[in-house]
């Protein structure tokens, strides 16, 4: 029969409250015959003033062992800004070589966005997730004095250039509009913009019906608002990625709807998924969190593992139930999480 072994990383803030809610529409959906684990893992803000500890080698092999990771959120003001984010989340993914960080973007029914006629918008971003400025390839000289000099490198490697665009590609030839749009700053970073941009040119021969694009990244921040209906797939670079995505979930519904995966396609880790947004420390507790977003990236998390149906299962009730959300009624987290998990129910 089948299973899943899932390991649960709450983490910080809302991060608690918004998991509990994808735990719940989880169980709800699963066929009675899927054997769903779970193992809750201590990470985060508490652990390390406990601690000091930010993922011990010892937790990092027990989560190697899991199907899938459920992530809430990292961060809290009390810890020094970089701490958790390299020492637990970025450590995560470059420690399970979760080269792909999938961040799908789509404007669901009764949903705000600040872009004038209500455009269409669907569109996956193809984040590259192990390279670029992300990699601490950087240092500092003569560091706090008026002459400081600081670096921080962007790595691009072929290996890890042509694996992502070779997966956007793939993602763009399954869709039904069939375009991929590689988004890069090649007339300043002319290095990284030409492995990009070669590599790009060369696989995309080997898949005739999609459609290609190049945009400059200043330039794609242009058409994010005045025109996100000529985005089907997008990829790009760790950095660019991170920004882009940000500004996605902004103009389709807002940070509160906007899922991810961290993922490994080669199944050799186990993958990692997670709402954009962070832990909210200003909100958390207070049962105000939109649980949404880290819901859909349990839908994403059930297509990885194969569960194509109740992903789409999950998709469509988030679908319904925004289209009759009014704007008067302002539910808590925990009743979004029931109420989708009372569609989703098989
Ligand atoms: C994100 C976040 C992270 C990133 C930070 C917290 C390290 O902004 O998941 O988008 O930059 O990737
Ligand atoms: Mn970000």
């Amino acid at each position: 029969s089948r299973s899943i072994n899932l390991a649960v990383i709450p983490g910080d803030g809302i991060g608690q409250e918004v998991v509990a809610q994808g735990l719940k529409v989880l169980n709800s959906v699963l066929p009675q015959d899927v054997k769903l684990e779970t193992k809750e893992y201590d990470l985060g803000a508490q652990r390390w003033h406990r601690t000091g500890e930010t993922l011990p080698d010892a937790e990092l092999e027990a989560l190697k062992r899991h199907d899938a990771i459920l992530l809430g959120a990292i961060g809290d003001p009390s810890v020094p800004s970089g701490v958790l984010e390299r020492g637990l989340l970025l450590k995560l993914r470059f420690a399970f070589d979760h080269f792909i960080n999938l961040r799908p973007s789509k404007l669901f029914p009764n949903t705000a966005t600040p872009l004038a006629g209500r455009p269409e918008i669907d569109f996956v971003v193809v984040r590259e997730g192990t390279e670029g400025p992300y990699t601490g390839n950087g240092g500092s000289l003569r560091t706090g004095t008026a002459h400081e000099v600081a670096t921080e490198v962007s790595l691009n490697t072929a290996y890890g250039v042509e694996r992502v665009v070779r997966d956007a590609f793939e993602r763009a030839a399954a869709r039904p509009r069939r375009k991929l749009t590689l988004v890069h700053k090649n007339n300043v970073l002319v290095y990284a913009g030409h492995l990009w941009k070669n590599t790009f040119d060369r696989v995309a021969a080997e898949y005739p019906s999609v459609t290609t694009d190049y945009l400059h990244v200043d330039a794609a921040t242009i058409f994010f608002v005045t025109q996100p209906e000529r985005f089907d797939v997008i990829v790009t670079d760790n950095l660019f990625g991170d920004i882009l995505t940000d500004l996605a979930a902004a103009v389709s519904g807002g940070i509160g709807l906007a899922a991810s995966g961290n993922i490994n396609p080669t199944g050799a880790f186990p993958s990692m998924f997670e709402p954009v947004h962070g832990s909210a420390p200003d909100i958390a507790g207070q049962g105000k969190a939109d649980p949404t977003a880290t819901i859909l990236s349990v839908a994403l998390l059930l297509r990885h593992l194969g569960y194509e149906s109740e992903a789409a299962r999950i998709e469509t009730a988030v679908s319904a139930d925004l289209a009759e959300r009014s704007a008067d009624t302002v539910r808590t987290t925990d009743e979004i999480g029931d109420a989708l998990a009372l569609r989703v129910a098989g």
